[in-house]
């Protein structure tokens, strides 16, 4: 949905090829790589494809359901003719699925009322066959719709396509509901016609700091204010992002996040102000920009830091103006956004080293929300956080008893400095919660002080130093722990160690940790 849009924190690393043709089987090591939903769309559009492939079809889409507006949208789909399509539930075939909650199998859009000749019509495209199936969620209700289009070799799709399909839907339902996208869903279906006043979504935190956090973000929600957002890393700064569009009245219109560091300098500008067809070479058509995406919302441009100075001047121009032109253009482009930026730089002092425009800092730093490190935030910010990560993981991991945090490993958790802050926690207690067996204790979290190895020296009494090992050991010990507690299993040990498949590959030879 328009405003439901990820929070991409780490790219998924690349999606495996399939091996076999038993497509469930490449759903599955896909279902693997689901921790957190970053780059979501990319990672549902690359399913979908896949989906698509292995179904034999022409193109997939996958619809969710806007609880909000009673309507289906397209999140992932093969759609180079349009960035979404918006049906009402009972509209078209999916439609259709979505009210029924019943499989559709269309063989010819012939003589088939409940066919949308509008969409053909949109795109250019042109549907010979459909298959769409419901994906439901644990309640059994619909909130989303699989659908293939065009069988390859024609035909109607056959009896056991359906229930391949069904399979794959069941499935991708599963990782989907361990997403912020689907939470927001739900809340959204919860909190129809989202409630006036402020809510805060996720962020957890009661200390004085945090509540003087929530207060200006209260006051600066309900305006159109330029917001920078700064804090160390993994403090929430986009979490706060996100709140700050939830809470204001921009909140049913979309929230889309540009993130500077992770584009390219010369990628960026085409990104945020997008491109006029022929404005470089394989510009083949015009391609919109997030401010024209973000139009009427909010645009979040994380890492602003990192903003290349040649295109400093034109964001000042949206700033100031609201418009700009795209990439190779001449017209001008007026947009209505609000703009919320964050950094973990010291952007002033950027602006003396010429690396920032000065115009550029005053007008974002409108309203400035400073977001405290999780080691200012006090020890029962600490513990409210563990246990909120604690059940999160459970719920994620789909345990069956959430395992009880025990008060020593508590006492580790606020005695150390949390120099990740919450991104540290929240991954530091996943990781216990893996590990651990019914209670978690002080050595399952991963924390270098704390942390005691089969054959390292007994953990020191408290007031004494700790041993002293090198940080790659620690490493490769936690590795090895991991996987010796998840017998060898390596998608899961990468889940638990948050890191990629990949990353996890590189370190075992690195490490010399060998194959079995
Ligand atoms: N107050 C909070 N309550 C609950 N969860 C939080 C809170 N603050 C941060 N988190 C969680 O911690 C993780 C990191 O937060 P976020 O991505 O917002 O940090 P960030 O400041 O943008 O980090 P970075 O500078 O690395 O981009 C996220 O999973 C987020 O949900
Ligand atoms: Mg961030």
């Amino acid at each position: 949905m328009d405003c439901y849009s990820p929070a991409p924190a780490f790219r998924l690393p690349p999606l495996p090829m399939p091996k076999s043709d038993d497509a469930s089987q490449v759903l599955l090591s896909v279902g693997g790589l689901w921790g957190r939903e970053v780059n979501l769309d990319e990672f549902l559009t690359t399913l979908v494809d896949r989906v698509a492939t292995s179904m034999q079809a022409d193109r997939g889409t996958l619809y969710l359901v806007d609880p909000q507006r009673n309507e289906l949208f397209s999140r992932a789909a093969h759609l180079p003719e349009l960035s979404q399509i918006r049906l009402k539930i009972g509209q078209g075939v999916a439609g259709f699925v979505a009210k029924h909650g019943v499989v559709v199998n269309m063989p010819s859009p012939k003589g088939e009322s409940r066919f949308n000749p509008e969409i053909d019509r949109l795109t250019g495209y042109r549907t010979n066959s459909l298959l769409a199936v419901p994906l439901f969620d644990r309640e059994r209700s619909v909130y989303g719709v699989l659908q293939v289009l065009n069988r390859r070799g024609g035909g109607r799709f056959l009896e056991e396509e359906e229930s391949r399909l069904a399979g794959m839907a069941e499935q991708i339902s599963t990782a989907l509901q361990a997403t912020s996208l689907y939470q927001e869903l739900r809340r959204a279906r919860e909190q129809p016609a989202c409630p006036v006043g402020y809510f805060f979504n996720k962020v957890i935190g009661e200390s004085a700091p945090m509540k003087a956090a929530y207060k200006l973000v209260q006051k600066a929600a309900a305006t159109d204010a330029t917001v920078l957002i700064r804090g160390e890393s993994g403090c929430g700064k986009e979490l706060f992002a996100r709140a700050l569009h939830v809470n204001s009245p921009r909140r049913n219109r979309p929230l889309v996040k540009v993130d500077c560091a992770a584009l390219p300098p010369t990628l960026v500008e085409n990104e945020l102000f997008g491109h006029e067809k022929g404005a470089y070479t394989g510009a083949e058509s015009r391609g919109e920009g997030k401010f024209e995406s973000a139009d009427g919302g909010t645009a979040f441009i994380d890492e602003i830091g990192e903003l290349p100075i040649s295109v400093q001047g034109k964001l000042l121009r949206v700033l100031q103006d609201r418009e700009f032109e795209r990439l190779g253009g001449t017209q001008t482009v007026k947009v209505s956004v609000r703009i919320v930026a964050a950094t973990n730089r010291d952007l002033a002092k950027m602006v003396r080293e010429g690396r920032f425009r000065e115009d550029l800092y005053y007008r974002i730093k409108v309203v400035e929300l400073l977001l405290p490190p999780l080691r200012e935030r006090g020890a029962e910010d600490i513990e409210r956080l563990s246990r909120h990560f604690v059940a999160q993981a459970a719920r994620r991991h789909q345990l069956a008893r959430e395992p009880k945090l025990s008060a020593a490993a508590l006492e580790r958790l606020k005695a150390y400095r949390w120099p990740g802050n919450v991104r540290e926690l929240e991954n530091c207690i996943e990781s216990a919660v893996v590990l651990s067996d019914g209670e978690i204790l002080p050595e399952h979290l991963p924390l270098p002080e704390v942390q005691r190895w089969p054959d390292a020296p007994a953990a020191s009494p408290p007031g004494q130093t700790t041993a002293i090992m090198a940080l790659a050991d620690v490493e490769r010990r936690h590795i090895l722990a991991v996987l010796e507690q998840l017998k060898g299993n390596r998608t899961a040990a990468a889940k638990a160690l948050r890191i990629g498949r990949n990353t996890l590959a590189r370190k075992l030879k690195e490490y010399g940790i060998a194959e079995e």
